[in-house]
């Protein structure tokens, strides 16, 4: 894991959040790498389960919204962790996280007092007035945003059922303990879908996204055996859900969450339906039958999945007697598809050509490095460690028959190629 976060930092994909200050606690910053590794995955998430799909619909609904929409959630009353507080040192713990016989700050013996619960939601104030009226939350979910859009997406568009909305976005939650890298945050992004369903087909459109959470996470290239099930308690499972599947996966700190699958039953849409007076039915076209539709929800994180990219990516090997580290990650998620040098940067002639393709595969797929800095040996390392799946090097020869050397990242092969079968 120090590996990992090591990497990131040094190689610009991931630095922490306000660094230069002292830093943020569950804050991370995404560096000039990170930010286009992250749009990878996000961009590859909104074509799978959105733009392929003729049954789903994109949203983008503000962070901030009435707090209304909390209170009717149940988020204000019950989106809370258990806290302890050290009665030695006051270092605070999430009750559940912590070994409650001895504290982990000052080492002394039961100080634990009996856990309070603690609201997650970072709370705020819209408006120049400080007072109850105006007080607003940073969401902790995306989920809100798309139930309270769900009638106006009725209105305008009057989907077919079953039908899902889709958003991706910002989610915050003041943990208690934030911990292991981007695992843990304060501050995350968040991929979901609420998919409405007739309410005795439920099964089969929770048993239809366990399978396309399955294709997901061979999508971002993670091994099946480091992905798996757990079938979720029913005292575990968050206050809406009647179902949940955890997907977990073996992480470099242990088999924790990667992302979820929850049957939400129609809580969401009868409590806003109680707070507003206004229905929440859905008419089945052509028919007198309506009902208020169940959802399914498939919530994926964004920082999780990084997480365990990166983690099933990250590969030592030796080449030369000399220890390699290198990114195995799948083509269409590495931040940079090719790299370009010119054998040496000393000969304008050779220069002007590597320019020449460089920018004939910029054209071709965009994300192409221009990389001239120091010799050829440093710049495969460096590449290397960013997860570039090809180097090519333009030299003598490319002057002569239009051939460059496109070195392989994971075997390190050298081949020669021409330039148009690139
Ligand atoms: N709308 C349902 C919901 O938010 P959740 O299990 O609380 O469910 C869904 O969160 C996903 O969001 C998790 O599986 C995880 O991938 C991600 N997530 C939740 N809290 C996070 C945090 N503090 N830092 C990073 N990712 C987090």
């Amino acid at each position: 894991m120090e590996q990992i976060v090591s990497l990131a930092k040094r190689r610009g994909f991931i630095y922490p959040g306000s660094d230069i200050y002292g830093g943020l606690s569950g804050t991370w910053d995404y560096g000039p790498l990170g930010v286009t590794l992250k749009r990878n995955i996000m961009q590859l998430w909104w074509k799978m389960f959105v733009e392929d799909r003729d049954d789903m619909h994109g949203i983008d609904a503000a962070i901030l919204m009435n707090q209304k929409v909390w209170q009717a959630s149940g988020h204000v009353d019950t989106f809370t962790d258990p806290l302890v507080e050290c009665s030695n040192c006051h270092a605070r713990y999430r009750a559940d996280k912590v070994d409650l016989a001895k504290c982990p700050n000052c080492g002394k013996e039961h100080t634990f007092g009996e856990p309070r619960q603690f609201n997650m939601m970072f709370k705020t104030n819209v408006g120049p007035v400080d007072d109850e009226a105006s007080v607003s939350y940073l969401r902790p979910e995306t989920a809100q945003g798309i139930f309270t859009n769900y009638k106006n997406v009725l209105d305008t568009f009057y989907p077919d059922l079953p039908f899902g909305l889709g958003q991706q976005g910002k989610a915050f939650r003041n943990e208690i303990s934030p911990r292991d890298f981007i695992f843990r945050a304060r501050e995350f992004e968040q991929m979901e879908i609420e998919y409405f369903v007739d309410p005795s087909k439920w099964e089969e459109a929770f048993e239809h996204w366990r399978q396309q959470v399955w294709k997901w996470t061979q999508a971002l290239g993670l091994p099946d055996d480091q992905v798996h099930e757990l079938e979720v308690e029913e005292k575990d499972r968050a206050h809406y859900s009647k179902r949940t599947i955890d997907f977990e996966f073996d992480f470099p700190i242990g088999k924790e969450e990667l992302l979820g699958l929850a049957y939400r039953t129609d809580f969401d849409l009868m409590n806003i339906q109680k707070a507003t007076g206004k229905s929440m039915e859905y008419t089945i076209k052509g028919t007198d039958t309506k009902f208020v539709p169940h959802v399914i929800e498939p919530s994926f994180g964004v920082e999780r999945a990084i997480m365990a990219v990166l983690s099933t990516a990250y590969t030592e090997d030796e080449q030369n007697g000399e220890k390699r580290i290198y990114l195995k990650l799948p083509a269409h998620l590495a931040p940079v598809k090719y790299a370009v040098s010119p054998l040496v940067r000393n000969k304008p002639e050779l220069v002007e050509k590597a320019r020449e393709i460089y920018a004939t595969l910029k054209a071709k797929y965009g994300a192409v490095m221009w990389d001239d800095n120091a010799n050829i040996g440093k710049r495969y390392r460096r590449q290397d460690e960013i997860g570039t799946p090809y180097c090519v090097v333009i030299d003598f020869q490319t002057l002569e028959d239009g051939t460059v050397t496109v070195r392989d990242r994971d075997t390190t092969e050298q081949t020669r190629k021409k330039i148009e079968d690139i």
